[in-house]
């Protein structure tokens, strides 16, 4: 609490700098955090890289990610969001997704540089800036805060599973099931508040053999600067991951305040797309409801062309009416049509093919029966709102955590093949049994259960309102 000059004393107003890690899926629920922290007395200055910027303001034509919110914000009483862009060291035309190594050592040795210069100009500016909310995958947060004398926050925009296995890689390299020669391939037991993991299911950086490349440098020095945070708040929802949160709250402040999604789920007022997105409504609107299959596999991951061919002839085989989110990069940016020859001429009556859409209201569509997923956490969240089943083909980093979650814990979808090899007949077969509703503990009723779960979460006295209404709370108290 400071004082003014007559000697009262007066609640300073918290100011956050929100630094998101520059990615698709990532900028997402911060941009839907900070507004909502905005909403709760929060002053925001947001930052985003200018790629990310460039792209977000050119796909939906606004001035920045808050210029619409501004001026639609309800009573004409604008939220004090503020908002910084910040160079990551690479020219805008630069493919960061084809070039990722190179794109992660920038993030690591420039984009760090600049975002301490960015935060000293505006604590020197004298502006009262109260603390630093910046995404677990950053490894200067902690450092970063202390230096400036700021409330440090760390925002994991994955399962709490992926965070407890990487806040305990010291056990897994312990135990011989990371960083060594001749890994085991038994289960690990031993985490805390994870009852059992088979290695498989651990992310794509646990199950490599070396530890060499800039991204396992990026996470181990993540997580130890993780461990500097005052708090960390997740896009998780408590209900879900019992066991694994408890065990994370017992070492840390540890809020699970998920699913971050914007007031209303369809219709948000802020732009967060880096593409334009295809209007996918009318076309649905003509269709069933439950008689089509969503396949997206996100913003950042590729699939090998060999795969993404027989996933197309599946579709072609399983006569299921399907919308297909197609980046142009799909396969790699040197290869914008990848699908077999004759396939969009074959299943043209009854697909929508698109480079990128609204994909919450694609799912909030009647007409969505199942989503195909790389299992992004994003997408996984956004299709248990909506309590829309799942099809599972994980690609890498958390994905194959995700899967496990999805498949073996809350049962709400199944795997869309039945070995490691991508078959067409597996692809035909596995659609249809998800979009037929023919299997036993039908995952759609399922994802019913854990719609309602997830409804209650967010709802009055729901868990994640009560960790986020005391997240701000213990938050505030530290600043004032
Ligand atoms: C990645 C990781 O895979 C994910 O697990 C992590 O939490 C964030 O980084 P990404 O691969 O892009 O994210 O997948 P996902 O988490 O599913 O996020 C994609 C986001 O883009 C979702 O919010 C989805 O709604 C949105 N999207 C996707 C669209 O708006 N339109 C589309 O056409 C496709």
């Amino acid at each position: 609490m400071a004082e003014t000059k007559d000697g009262r004393r007066r609640h300073r107003k918290p100011h956050a700098i929100f630094i998101p890690y520059p990615l698709q899926g990532h900028v997402i629920p911060s941009v839907h955090l900070a507004v909502k922290l905005a909403s709760h007395g929060f002053t925001v200055t947001f930052v985003n890289t200018h790629y990310i910027h460039h792209k977000i303001s050119t796909a939906t034509g606004s001035g920045d990610v808050f210029s619409k919110l501004r001026e639609s914000s309800p009573g004409g009483e604008s939220l004090d969001i503020r908002y910084a862009t910040v160079s990551d060291g690479l020219p805008l035309g630069f493919d960061r997704s084809l070039n990722h190594d190179q794109f992660m050592a920038s993030l690591l040795h420039v984009f760090s540089a600049h975002v301490e210069e960015l935060v000293a100009g505006i604590v020197a500016s004298g502006e009262e800036v109260s603390c630093l909310i910046t995404d677990t995958f950053f490894v200067w947060p902690a450092k970063v805060a202390k230096k400036f004398g700021l409330v440090c926050v760390s925002f994991w925009t994955e399962p709490a599973l992926v965070y407890t296995l990487y806040h305990h890689v010291h056990l897994l390299r312990q135990n011989g099931h990371f960083g060594c020669q001749d890994r085991r391939e038994d289960a690990i037991e031993y985490i805390p508040g994870v009852a059992s993991i088979e290695p498989k299911d651990t992310t794509s950086y646990l199950q490599e053999a070396g530890e060499t490349s800039v991204c396992h440098q990026i996470i181990f020095r993540a997580f130890q600067d993780a461990r500097g945070a005052d708090f960390v708040v997740a896009n998780t929802v408590q209900e879900l991951e019992a066991e694994t949160i408890s065990a994370l709250q017992a070492q840390m402040s540890y809020y699970a305040i998920g699913p971050i999604f914007p007031p209303g789920f369809v219709r948000s007022a802020v732009g967060t797309s880096l593409w334009s997105e295809s209007d996918c409504s009318h076309w649905l609107d003509a269709r069933k409801p439950g008689s089509v299959l969503y396949v997206s596999f996100g913003s950042y991951a590729h699939v090998e062309k060999t795969d993404l061919v027989e996933i197309a002839r599946g579709l072609a085989l399983s006569g299921v009416s399907f919308v297909w989110v197609l980046r142009d990069d799909i396969v790699s940016s040197d290869d914008p049509n990848p699908l077999p020859v004759g396939f969009r001429e074959e299943v043209s009556d009854r697909s929508m093919i698109v480079g990128w859409c609204s994909q919450k209201e694609v799912l909030a569509h009647p007409a969505i029966g199942g989503l195909l997923t790389h299992c992004g956490w994003n997408s996984i969240l956004e299709a248990a709102w909506c309590g829309v089943p799942l099809l599972c083909f994980p690609l890498y980093t958390d994905q194959f955590t995700n899967r496990k979650l999805v498949v073996d814990d809350w049962k709400v979808g199944i795997n869309l093949v039945d070995c490691k090899a991508v078959r067409k007949e597996d692809v035909a077969k596995n659609i249809g049994r998800l979009m037929g509703g023919e299997l036993g503990d039908d995952p759609r009723k399922r994802a019913k259960e854990v719609k309602k779960i997830l409804a209650s979460a967010l709802g009055n006295n729901g868990s994640s309102s009560r960790n986020f209404g005391q997240f701000v709370e213990e938050l505030k108290n530290r600043i004032q």
